[in-house]
């Protein structure tokens, strides 16, 4: 059975990336940033996941206001870094899980979460950006597949805090249901505070940001109760990306153990935050046993289920 072990929350400021495609984070302002993602660059290397799912949100390179997914899931063999108006960035070309992600598709999309299914698409600095704080500068590969789930964080409205936590708690049964053991781990991306245009440009507000990672770590469910309007009206206008850190924390244990934090401000116009959050490592026993029962049946509906899609396409096809 394949499973999530931890989730990391990484904020995803594209002068990031371009400090790191223009070799400039030995610079004292780059390098108060990147020295914190060294702990984190060395977990990743011993956790070594087979399969990173990584929430992010698309700043108008894949989608445009002509098409507003709210909740698009890459199913694709390979999305290319997009040109987001300076070329695309010299990062390896992100390699999906085209098997994972289609069954995460149909356990998702039959838990009700109605997903948008994406077989083309490119990924821009809400993806890349993180990849290079957790995984370093890799040439031509990145170390393992990515299924990229991109949110609608930018045209009013975006999901509530809420649904994208419960996203990630099916997001986890989906994993949970899939046969082959493989150890995953989910990326909640973008924010901290931050606002990027107008009267308030520039603001972060680092005692709410520090908040935020508490209740992240401790207290998730009360954070899945805060409207939109305090994310925009504390963290700024753009620090509603904050949102897609509930899906990683859903798809988690209820207690967690927080094993890094690291927090910098500024980077750009944006409060950098950062955590990692491992699932407990349960003794083998009843709860785990009644949870392979419950996988099971979940296991035994999807089967049924692709049964019944086989028999709708070939009546159509008759
Ligand atoms: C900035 C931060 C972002 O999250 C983003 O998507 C674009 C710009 C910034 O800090 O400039
Ligand atoms: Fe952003």
């Amino acid at each position: 059975m394949a499973k999530i072990v931890a989730g990391v929350g990484s904020s995803h400021v594209p002068a990031i990336g371009a400090a790191l495609d223009n070799g400039k984070t030995e610079e004292p302002y780059w390098k108060r940033v990147f020295s914190g993602f060294e702990k984190s660059k060395k977990w990743m290397a011993e956790t070594k996941p087979d399969v990173a799912i990584v929430v992010y949100n698309d700043h108008a390179s894949a989608f445009s206001v002509e098409m507003i997914p709210t909740f698009a899931l890459g199913c694709a063999a390979e999305f290319p870094p997009a040109d987001e108006g300076w070329g695309p960035r010299p990062v390896p070309v992100v390699e999906g899980h085209p098997a994972l992600a289609a069954h995460i598709a149909q356990s998702v999309i039959l838990d009700e979460f109605d997903l948008t299914i994406v077989n083309k698409m490119e990924v821009d600095h809400g993806l890349t950006v993180p990849m290079n704080l957790l995984f370093g500068q890799p040439k031509d590969h990145w170390p393992c597949p990515v299924i990229p789930l991109a949110v609608n964080v930018v045209m009013y409205p975006p999901p509530t805090g809420h649904r994208c936590y419960m996203l990630g708690k099916a997001i986890r049964k989906a994993v949970e249901s899939y046969p082959e053991d493989l150890k995953v781990v989910i990326f909640g991306t973008g924010g901290l505070s931050h606002q990027i245009s107008g009267p308030r440009a520039g603001l972060i507000n680092s005692k709410w940001d520090k908040a935020f990672l508490d209740g992240l770590s401790k207290d998730p469910k009360k954070l899945t109760r805060i409207p939109h309007i305090e994310y925009m009206r504390e963290a700024g206008a753009e620090g509603i990306e904050m949102v897609m850190w509930l899906i990683m924390r859903g798809a988690l244990d209820d207690k967690v153990d927080e094993v890094y934090r690291f927090y910098t401000v500024p980077a750009s116009n944006t409060a950098v935050g950062h955590i990692i959050l491992e699932n407990k490592h349960k003794a083998a026993g009843k709860g785990k046993r009644a949870a392979a029962r419950k996988g099971a049946a979940h296991k035994g509906r999807l089967a049924a289920a692709a049964k019944t899609t086989h028999r709708i396409a070939s009546k159509g096809t008759r």
